[in-house]
This record gives structure tokens, sequence and C-alpha cells, in this order.
């Protein structure tokens, strides 16, 4: 198999990378994905940085042995406190792109007054991460981050636009918009499929950053800034998809995620 032809490797805590599979599958039509889901830990939103770094070491190692060309971290929590282990682990040869990367980066472009607003879990804002690589980007940016604990369990039940997640979200913004922010990142995998809803409560006058979206378009230019790496056009894509536990609840929400009919998928035991 060329080089070219391999897959990309993306991962995640569980469900929620596939709002990334979904971006890539749109942008990338011809890259083979093999994804990996930790559906048997997840939530990792709520674990300290200890767990997630050598949880996040094994999701990588699995997906290293599956050949990829390029691994996506598309989960927040784990670019935000695992990313160095996932990069040391791929070592020189397999570029390492993360959705904090590109979040930062679309709102350092996006923002027009330099305040920003972020939304995560629990220890993707406590680790302050996207602060860091925003002002890593542009310093003089004012970061307003909130850690939404209640929007991961409210996803993946389906309630995308309840009365509850409403009320949860309008609380959750208030002390966000109150900064004047211009730019809203969604820094969390689940939050793309409340965009609707954030993005009414937040207002015209505010730009959502969905990293799903940037993350794709980072691999997109990675891609072809390295010679041979881009699967050629009309190359048939061959999609794989791994979780560690049953695979009964993820298939049935996948589909929610990913906007398609989900392929098999196929569980495996976490590689020590
Ligand atoms: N994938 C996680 C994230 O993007 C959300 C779900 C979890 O807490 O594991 O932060």
């Amino acid at each position: 198999m060329t080089k070219a032809d391999r897959p990309i490797g993306v991962f995640d805590s569980g469900v929620g990378g596939l709002t990334v599979v979904r971006a890539l599958m749109e942008r990338l039509p011809f890259e083979s994905i093999v994804y990996f889901g930790d559906t048997a830990r997840v939530p990792y939103g709520i674990k300290s940085p200890d767990t997630i770094a050598r949880y996040a070491a094994q999701l990588t190692r699995f997906l290293l042995a599956q050949d990829v060309k390029m691994l996506i971290v598309a989960c927040n929590t784990m670019a935000a406190v695992a990313q160095e282990v996932v990069r040391t682990l791929a070592g020189p040869n397999v570029p390492v792109l993360d959705v904090i990367e590109a979040g930062a980066r679309a709102a350092v472009a996006a923002t027009r007054n330099a305040t920003v607003g972020v939304i995560g879990t629990p220890t993707t804002i406590n680790s302050n991460t996207y602060a860091l690589r925003i002002h890593a980007l542009r310093g003089d940016v004012r970061v307003h981050s909130q850690a939404c604990a209640l929007f991961v369990p409210l996803v993946e039940e389906g309630w995308l636009d309840h009365p509850v997640t409403r009320l949860t979200a309008e609380e959750y913004l208030k002390p966000v918009l109150a900064e004047g922010v211009d730019t809203l990142v969604l820094g969390c995998t689940h939050y793309p499929l409340l965009k609707p809803v954030l993005a009414d409560i937040a207002g015209p006058q505010v730009r959502i950053v969905d990293s799903a979206v940037t993350t794709a378009e980072q691999a997109a230019r990675v891609l072809d800034g390295a010679e041979g790496l881009r699967a050629g056009a009309g190359s048939v894509p061959r999609h794989r998809f791994y979780v560690t536990d049953v695979p009964l609840r993820f298939q049935t929400i996948a589909e929610r995620f990913l906007g398609r009919a989900l392929p098999e998928v196929v569980r495996v035991d976490v590689p020590e």
C-alpha cells in the first residue's frame, strides 16, 4: 500500500469524535479513516490529566499499529492534557493534528474585538490549554472560558433542541456573553450538535468556531503540504470503526454525530 492510500487515524473518548470524522468525510472524501472510540471508559472530560494521558497512549498505539499516515486527536479533552504523549509516540513521520490547535487558529482569525469565549468539558477548561494556544498565536486576545459539564450527557440523550438544553445553555453562556465575546469556540466534540441552539442564544454578532470543521481544513492543508500524502481523486475510501465496549449504544447514537449510516463497528480490547 502506498503512503497516500494509508488511512487517517482519528481517536476520541467515545462517539463524539464522529463530528470530526463527518467533517473529514466532507472535506476529504477520498481519504480512508480508522476511528477508535474508547466507549468503555467515556467520559474523559471529568477525569484527571494523568489518567487521560495513560488512556491516550493506549489509543495512539492501537492506531499506529493500523499503519495510519496521520493522527487526529478528535477529543478536546485529550488534546488539552495529553497531546505531548501522542506526539512522542507518533514520532517524526506521522503528523499529529488536534482539535485545539485548529480551534485556536480559527478563533484568532475570526475575532474582531480580540475577545473570545471558549466552552468545553471541565478537564479541558481547567487545563487552560485553549487560552495558552490562543495567546501563543496572539498575545492580546482576552479569553473567557466556561466549563459546560452537562452538555455531553444532554447531547448523548439526543436533547439537541430541548427546553432543558436551552435553559442549560443560557445559564452557561450568560457569563461568557457578558464579557462581550464576538467569537465562541465549541471546545468539545459534542458541541457542534448544539450549534443551532448556541448560535441562537449568542446572537448574530458572535461567530461560532466549530473545531471539527477547522480540523478537517487543517488536515487537508497538511496532506497537501507533504509529498505523496493525499489520496488521489477517485480513490475508493475504506472506513473502519473500532470501539472498546459492546457497540450497541455507539451504533444507536453514532448516526446523529456522523450524519449518515455507520458501517460495521468492531469491539476491541485496549492494548496496555
Ligand atoms: N470527547 C470529549 C471532548 O471533546 C467529550 C466527551 C468526554 O468527556 O469524554 O472533550
